[in-house]
């Protein structure tokens, strides 16, 4: 049995560790990806993407519906000339229907590959597969409304990239903090820097879960609380939108009364907006981007895309470094 801590602290050294949480970073352990990232775009762009990943193989076990961050991983392993093995909704079709434990589903699949990418619906599904993990690292692809720290690890190369730093800065992120894990995980994320400001802007009954919110605040990131258009700060550097997490509302009257409040429109942009801002949005997007926005040259979400496939061969190739 091995004998390492699931979700211990990256400090500069991806090797052979698992990806959990936002939590397990540091400015050094980013700055080190985000070198990485650079130097594979440069690579890839000379058509001459490093193959660190030959001989390996990586299972994609996901649980819940994906599309982008499935594919982004797919594409990225076999960029760097590593092979898959995939599995998309192993509820209809593996033995969890039959009722294996994720445990049982964790060993076999780590019989077959040298790391495993999981999303699942359960908060907490990638931490309790990292314990019951004996070889393989386990990368956490999404866990419910927890985490989602691939996105968050994307989310920050582009802000880095267009800003030239992860500190000083205003962030607007809507619409549903309370559910969204790719919010949380960012919020976490900037608040490893100095002087950053998040107004989270929701309808009342979609705030941030507050322990969520102290935490970012005990690190030193300002959390403002806002519920109306009419509060967003025109000085901010980018505004975050994710779609309302439909499939984690237990009564749909909710989601249902929060859909499309907080749109970004034109007219939002130029009320709100400035010229120096960027608009970002993990994507799939529902109703929360106009699509007249999208030829705006500050929408940045199709640009985020293509980071995050970078960004995932550079953390894979650090994970699976020797
Ligand atoms: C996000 C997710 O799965 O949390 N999507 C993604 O990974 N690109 C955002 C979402 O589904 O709203």
């Amino acid at each position: 049995m091995k004998n390492r801590i699931a979700d211990e602290l990256i400090k500069g050294d991806f090797v052979h560790k698992n990806i959990l949480s936002l939590s397990q970073f540091d400015r050094k352990s980013l700055d080190l990806l985000f070198a990485t990232t650079r130097k594979i775009i440069t690579k890839c762009k000379q058509n001459k993407c490093p193959q660190s990943l030959a001989g390996k193989i990586i299972t994609l076990l996901f649980f819940e519906p994906s599309s982008r961050t499935f594919s982004s991983f797919s594409s990225a392993i076999k960029r760097l000339g590593g092979q898959t093995v995939e599995y998309q909704n192993p509820m209809e079709t593996s033995s969890a229907v039959k009722g294996e434990s994720l445990a049982d589903t964790i060993r076999v699949f780590e019989s077959y590959s040298d790391l495993i990418v999981i999303r699942h619906q359960t908060e907490g599904t990638a931490q309790a597969a990292a314990e019951a993990a004996r070889f393989a690292p386990i990368v956490n692809a999404g866990d419910g409304g927890h985490e989602h720290p691939t996105q968050a690890l994307l989310d920050l190369f582009t802000l880095h990239q267009k800003f030239g730093r992860l500190d000083n800065l205003v962030g607007v992120m809507s619409t549903d903090p309370l559910h969204s894990r790719t919010i949380r995980s960012l919020a976490l994320g900037l608040s490893l820097y100095p002087n950053n400001t998040i107004y989270l802007l929701s309808p009342k009954h979609l705030r941030m879960n507050p322990e969520v919110v102290k935490e970012i605040k005990k690190r030193g990131t300002k959390v403002v609380e806002i519920f109306d258009t009419k509060d967003i700060p025109t000085q901010a550097n980018f505004w975050y939108w994710n779609r309302i997490q439909k499939e984690r509302f237990s009564d749909t009257r909710d989601y249902e009364s929060a859909l499309g409040k907080f749109s970004i429109t034109p007219q939002l942009l130029k009320e709100k907006g400035n010229k120096d801002m960027i608009i970002m949005d993990p994507l799939p997007r529902v109703e929360e981007i106009d699509p007249r926005v999208d030829e705006d040259p500050r929408a940045y979400y199709f640009h985020q895309v293509r980071n995050g496939l970078f960004v995932r061969m550079a953390l894979l190739s650090l994970i699976l470094r020797g």
